[in-house]
């Protein structure tokens, strides 16, 4: 337990501002500051900090709290975690009484394996500038690769001597133990006894985001010796590969200040972007980027530009990253390098300007991208569209945020020609199929497309016969339901509703006069949810049902709206006796509608 007096003098000393400003890039408006909101996905700031009353609110998500709050939902930790987390910041010591021995040993090994990575940083660092082998190998490596003396010292690059354990036995000579010493990777351990992790090699720190050096890696400093490129510490209690970023110590405040960050794959990529002034750049080091980097990230900024090595191994990953960065809900554009580049080697022979201007106007947002590189000699071929059309709607549909997904599918009606409707409709039966409890699931069904045009093409990627026609179907169900007939009429309210039936009356019109006059109600619960929100919004300008349904917070809604859309085939045997031709559906509706309509009442007439 923390005494109430102490957590009283941490909420007061915590300032909101300061807190916050760590994680949101805050702008002066009044008495006020305003950003962008960590907690949702916005654009213009609707999230405001208020100094004077020391509380935050989010206008957009309405999300507020004070200080506590704020690391509570941006850490994710609990409150007591929370107030920990503040008092460590303000120098405010809290007694500790909650912790299990257990955790205390925890707690007391990871400090001593950082106080050793510290240490070892110390050693190589001293290797590097103190030594004749470090001067002339090492350092003569790093100057050869363009580096200065103050970039050398600002990231602390270091050497370690080629000798089997002259890290170790120092170590051990300032009693260093050996538990911790192989624990965090620096010494490793075989039969043949002791020996340095790292050897003959330039040697890069990584940091966590407050700075403590975790983990090292180190390169060979010839290109032509069988070593590994790289070697990198293990997994340990204090390195996690996955949850860490490198140079993301010294990008952050850049990060937070230009709002963006810039993903590289390398060490020398941060490093040589550093050096040109580009310092809100990170990699991921050489491994796939994980959901736990993205995180990282986006405490900092919604904005990530992706800049891999130009060859085809840095595109795959490129792409691979994209896909998981729209995911978390953040926004990726792409800078494409040369082929021969890769983001040092780019930097290098660049001035800071030319950088900066490459970078400018080849930034490219993921579906140009994704279109220039797929495209890439077979743009007139249909297949390869609709390959590539598939592609990008798969990456559509990952977005999280309504709007955001709206406006890349503007984007794809206008440069490749598709359809709107039936992006909207191929985007929302892809997350309804991943969003859906198997209960949900067996509502909308998975019957096998049953027209031959559907069997051609696989369920869910757009083929050139199905970019007007997607294969998902609906199962009628149980006969007694009078589901087919209730799908027709929402099929028809959805396709047609605000079209004119007469002179007088619009289809949804008419439909919902007739339902009304008898009294009647939809039975698929679902179904009579769209016929009361259209009768609600119908007369709203700009009313689209298809999109407004399609779009529905509810799943449910949602994924009945796309299948119905998606299913002309099988409803239209409804509307036509001549199986080869297909009218078109609103040349039928006058004649047709009143007979669905009365052919479901007489249909429910039967039943009761
Ligand atoms: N990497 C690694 N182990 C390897 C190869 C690569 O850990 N055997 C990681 C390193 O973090 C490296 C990054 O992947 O920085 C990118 O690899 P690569 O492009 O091959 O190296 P560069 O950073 O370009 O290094 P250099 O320019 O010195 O070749
Ligand atoms: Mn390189």
């Amino acid at each position: 337990m923390i005494d109430k007096s102490t957590i009283q003098r941490i909420v007061d000393t915590a300032d909101i501002y300061e807190v916050i400003s760590g994680f949101v890039n805050l702008k002066k408006r009044g008495a006020n500051y305003v950003g962008c909101c960590p907690f949702h996905n916005e654009k213009t700031g609707s999230f405001t900090v208020s100094p004077a009353k020391g509380f935050y609110k989010c206008f957009g998500c309405g999300k507020a709290g004070n200080a506590v709050n704020f690391i509570m939902e941006h850490e994710q930790m609990s409150y007591i975690e929370a107030i920990k987390h503040l008092a460590a910041r303000y120098g405010i010591t809290v007694e500790d009484k909650e912790l299990t021995e257990e955790q205390k040993r925890e707690k007391g090994d990871r400090e001593s394996m950082l106080i050793i990575t510290q240490f070892a940083q110390e050693y190589f660092v001293e290797q590097l500038l103190h030594t004749d082998n470090g001067i002339s190998i090492g350092l003569g490596y790093l100057k050869h690769r363009g580096l200065d003396s103050d970039t050398i010292e600002k990231f602390g690059l270091g050497y370690s001597p080629d000798a089997s354990d002259a890290f170790t036995k120092v170590a051990f000579e300032h009693g260093f133990k050996e538990d911790f010493l192989v624990r965090t990777g620096l010494t490793g351990k075989s039969e043949r006894g002791l020996y340095d992790r790292f050897r003959g090699r330039v040697i890069f720190p990584i940091r966590d985001i407050g700075g403590k050096v975790i983990a090292f890696g180190g390169r060979v400093m010839k290109n032509d010796v069988k070593a590994a490129k790289y070697v990198n510490s293990p997994e340990s209690e204090i390195y996690h590969k996955g949850n860490t970023l490198y140079g993301i110590y010294f990008a952050k405040k850049s990060i937070v200040n230009s709002d963006r960050c810039y993903l590289v794959e390398g060490y020398l990529d941060v490093i040589s972007f550093h050096v040109k002034g580009i310092e809100n750049t990170v990699a991921s080091s050489g491994t796939s980027l994980t959901i736990e980097q993205i995180r990282l990230i986006r405490r900092l900024t919604p904005n990530i530009t992706v800049i891999y090595d130009g060859d085809s191994a840095g595109i795959k990953a490129s792409l691979r990253g994209i896909d998981l960065i729209l995911e978390e809900g953040l926004n990726v554009k792409v800078v494409p390098l040369p082929p021969e580049d890769d983001p040092d080697t780019f930097a290098r022979k660049s001035s800071t300007e030319e950088l900066k201007t490459y970078i400018a106007e080849h930034e490219v947002d993921f579906i140009k991208f994704k279109t220039e590189i797929l495209l890439q000699g077979a743009a007139d071929d249909p297949l390869e569209r609709a390959k590539l059309i598939t592609n990008i709607v798969q990456s559509i549909s990952l977005i999280p945020d309504n709007i955001t997904r709206s406006v890349y599918i503007q984007e794809v009606v206008a440069t490749l020609k598709v359809e709107e409707a039936v992006l909207h409709t191929e985007v929302a039966t892809l997350r309804t199929k991943k969003k859906l409890t198997p209960v949900e699931r067996s509502f909308i069904g998975n019957a096998p497309p049953k027209t031959e045009e559907a069997q051609l093409s696989p369920s869910s990627s757009l083929t050139p016969s199905s970019l007007t026609a997607t294969t998902v179907s609906y199962t009628s169900g149980r006969t007694d339901t009078c589901q087919t007939e209730e799908m027709a009429i929402a099929r028809s309210l959805l396709l047609f509703g605000i079209y004119k039936l007469d002179d007088e009356i619009t289809v949804g019109e008419y439909i919902i006069r007739e339902l009304q006059e008898d009294e009647l109600e939809m039975l698929n619960p679902h179904i009579n949810t769209i016929l009361k929100e259209f009768q609600l919004y119908a007369t709203d300008e700009d009313f689209s049902p298809q999109k407004f349904f399609v779009s529905h917070s509810d799943p449910v809604i949602s994924s009945i709206t796309a299948s119905i859309l998606s299913e002309p085939y099988e409803l239209s045997k409804i509307w036509t006796a001549n199986k080869n031709t297909y009218p078109r559906e609103e040349e039928l509706l006058p004649e047709l509608l009143p007979k669905i309509v009365n052919n479901y009442k007489v249909k429910r007439v039967e039943m009761m």
